[in-house]
């Protein structure tokens, strides 16, 4: 039996339907009726950063999101500013300390900026948490309720791997903005006419990190604890260039809204890609978020001439007999694709098309994917080896031999 699920909150606000979510993110349907753990979709990522104020004004200002709510001094919030932006579905929520001194101090001192909490909707919070409890998971908080005159938010968190958490959030007897605490705020950036309405619809992906030797431990965690489902996509040796490798594998949500590659080192001549992340961020974390977006070319148009640096492609990429070959018949010229350094892969079911950005922070750890998909559900395997070289010339300019 396969169930149609429901649309989040977020997703209903952003006026997109299941079939376009199908086509965005490979939604599938499933039956939850037999899920220990039913998730919903995404919640948020929450960022900590050193100056929540101006990357919440650059995640308007450059990637186009829209400010809709806000927690600070001014609001009655002591410790932090928080920021919640919203494009499409996707919804960030980015933080920062105001005082010296406190957990944000803490992580951000640890990690520079990155995603703190992966935060997922759920049917029931209490369900999942039992069921996590009793399969070993570490629960960091226990299920309670946030009440304010827009309803009760009931959540909880456990951990994930490093520092990062999943909040479990289920927000169907709320209704306001976000969550108490917040006040409604509305975007005073005002982009030129013409200017895309939005420049991605929702998350696809977020990819952790994990130590060497980790992958499977946190796949089985996966596994175990929620109930996700390995996809195909299962990298080894195969992507592995002379100088670094790593090891990739995929777990998925039952309706496959949520979908977490899991990376890990591979030996190699040189430092792994990995291996330099793990050592930026000072451990285990989120590496990329995926957005999704219906015209990526449109996107990386934009988001170029607002000064967003994309990793390189070489031209050999595009130029090489076989790779064109595999490539096929995709919806514009390849050339046009060469121009802007998109990536193109192609599976059994169709093709997808991705670029990913420079590392958003002062530090080479976290970044940003785009991707559109026709009909493909991969994430981009047969680009990894054109992705590491590009990925490791840029290595060698930080001197990482
Ligand atoms: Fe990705």
């Amino acid at each position: 039996m396969t169930i149609q699920d429901t649309l989040t909150d977020q997703e209903q606000l952003a006026g997109l339907s299941h079939e376009q979510l199908e086509k965005l993110v490979g939604l599938v349907d499933y039956d939850a009726s037999a899920d220990n753990f039913p998730i919903v979709g995404w919640d948020a990522l929450v960022w900590v950063v050193g100056n929540a104020t101006a990357t919440a004004q650059l995640m308007q200002v450059v990637y186009g999101m829209e400010l809709v709510a806000y927690a600070g001094p001014e609001t009655g919030e002591r410790s932090k500013t928080s920021f919640v932006l919203r494009s499409g579905a996707a919804r960030f929520v980015i933080e920062g300390s105001v005082r010296p001194g406190g957990p944000l101090v803490d992580h951000h001192a640890k990690h520079g900026d990155g995603i703190s909490d992966i935060a997922l909707q759920v049917t029931d919070v209490d369900r999942c948490i039992e069921h996590a409890r009793k399969v070993g998971a570490t629960i960091l908080e226990e299920p309670h309720d946030l009440t304010d005159e827009h309803g009760t938010v009931r959540m909880a968190s456990i951990a994930a791997y490093g520092d990062t958490r999943h909040t479990l959030v289920d927000r169907s007897a709320y209704k306001g903005v976000y969550l108490p605490g917040y006040v409604e705020r509305t975007t005073q950036v005002v982009h030129p006419k013409g200017s895309p309405k939005r420049l991605f619809q929702a998350v696809d992906h977020v990819v952790g990190n994990v130590e060497l030797g980790a992958m499977d431990e946190w796949v089985d965690y996966y596994n175990r604890v929620m109930g996700f489902t390995n996809m195909a996509e299962f990298i080894g040796e195969d992507i592995a260039t002379d100088y670094s490798a790593l090891m990739s594998k995929v777990v998925a949500s039952g309706n496959h809204r949520v979908k977490f590659p899991l990376n890990e080192p591979a030996p190699g001549k040189r430092k792994s890609q990995i291996d330099e992340f793990l050592e930026f961020y000072d451990g285990a974390g989120a590496q990329h978020i995926a957005l999704a977006t219906n015209d990526i070319l449109q996107t990386v148009d934009v988001l170029s001439a607002r000064g967003v640096q994309f990793l390189a492609t070489p031209d050999t990429y595009y130029e090489d007999a076989e790779l064109r070959e595999r490539i096929g018949q995709v919806r514009v010229p390849i050339e046009e694709l060469q121009k802007r350094g998109i990536l193109v892969d192609r599976d059994e079911d169709g093709y997808l098309l991705q670029i990913f950005t420079r590392p958003l922070g002062d530090r080479p750890t976290v970044f940003f994917e785009l991707i559109e998909r026709h009909g493909s559900l991969g994430f981009g395997k047969g680009n990894f080896k054109a992705l590491f070289e590009a990925i490791e010339r840029e290595q060698e300019l930080r001197g990482n031999a």
